[in-house]
């Protein structure tokens, strides 16, 4: 089978790359490059023996994604492109309406086109919004505090209202809690552009002395701690969980929505710890106010993955951070 990956240069895309190409499928990305680099195209064949096709294009550009289409019979997709940082979001809405929604109503439209009609989706637990209690369920009603949050949320019912109007539409929506760590290669893992906005690479930098104190974002949650808890899941966990969604759209019709998380929640301190003992490196640390938006507790209830992908994630917190620590050294 061949697979259309968009933003498969991506920290998670480039991951699903890797496994799609060990499990012998054959694997095109369209990448416009925004918040990824081309060697990474080197790097998925270096640790696989095969290497993608790449084409630098930005799927708002209708007619290159309709080269793309017309030079490859494209069985599915994985659709990861998008921008994904709820505070520029904020900042620059109607660039992330533009890129995020615009860019997928162009791809279902090629899609459709040339008669792909099974996709596996980029989604977030960002969708389940400040209303719903944990551990979430996917029949919960979905909504966002941010523009970023908002595509998704939207993005979710443009499939749902496609598959209601096409029968033979596949659609497996996952909706990811906070993907950490790095192939165990150290070729690939979470490399920001600038600042990180997200825990898990600010700590790392700091561990590398990159950056001199981590900020911790509020002490006085209702937690056990104090500090925000969340799912984490390892990046590779989260890589192998497309393939399963590959597999059940290529047998199903219709639109699931599916938690990919472990469904255990760990804490900022916690998280830290488990950091310094997989790095044997103290990470400084201040407490400061809360950030806007942010909630005390994310974390999934993932029985639908189990029962409809036969997925759970396998991966400890501990090997997240190890593998993270690993993949920040090499990188240095
Ligand atoms: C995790 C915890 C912070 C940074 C976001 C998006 C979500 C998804 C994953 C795309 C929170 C605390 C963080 C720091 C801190 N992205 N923190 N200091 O906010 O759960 O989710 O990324 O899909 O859509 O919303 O992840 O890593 O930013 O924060 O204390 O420097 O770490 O308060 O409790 P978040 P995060």
């Amino acid at each position: 089978m061949k697979i259309l990956v968009t933003g498969g240069i991506g920290y998670i895309g480039s991951h699903t790359c890797v496994e799609l190409l060990k499990n012998g499928y054959e694997v095109v990305i369209v990448d416009n490059l925004y918040n990824a680099k081309e060697d990474v195209v080197d790097k998925i064949e270096t640790i696989t023996g095969r290497r993608p096709v790449f084409y630098k294009v930005d799927i708002k550009d209708r007619d290159a994604l309709e080269k793309v289409f017309e030079q490859h019979s494209i069985d599915a997709v994985i659709h990861f492109a998008g921008y994904k940082a709820v505070g520029e979001s904020v900042e620059k809405p109607l660039e992330y309406y533009n890129n995020n929604i615009y860019g997928t109503l162009v791809l279902m439209e090629k899609m459709k086109k040339f008669g792909c009609m099974q996709i596996v989706f980029s989604s977030s637990a960002t969708v389940y919004g400040l209303n719903n209690s944990v551990p979430y369920t996917e029949d919960m009603p979905t909504s966002a505090t941010n523009p970023y949050g908002w595509t998704k949320v939207m993005i979710e019912q443009i499939m749902r209202d496609f598959g209601a109007a096409e029968a033979d539409f596949s659609a497996v929506l996952l909706r990811y809690f906070n993907p950490i760590g790095a192939h165990k290669s150290g070729l690939l893992g979470d490399d920001p552009n600038g600042i990180p906005n997200n825990l898990m690479p600010y700590i790392s930098r700091v561990a590398a002395g990159k950056l001199p104190v981590l900020s911790i974002f509020g002490n006085d949650y209702d937690t056990a701690d104090g500090t925000g808890v969340r799912d984490y899941i390892h990046v590779v966990d989260l890589a192998q969980g497309h393939l399963r969604a590959l597999e059940y759209a290529s047998k199903h019709t219709g639109v699931d929505e599916v938690n990919i998380g472990t469904g255990h929640g760990t804490s900022v301190l916690e998280l830290v710890s488990a950091f310094e003992r997989a790095s044997g490196v103290k990470v400084p640390y201040t407490i400061v106010p809360r950030r806007a938006g942010d909630i005390a507790s994310c974390y999934a209830d993932t029985k639908k993955a189990a029962e409809l992908l036969g997925w759970s994630a396998k991966l400890s917190v501990d090997e997240m951070c190890a593998d993270t620590w690993n993949f920040t050294q090499k990188a240095k």
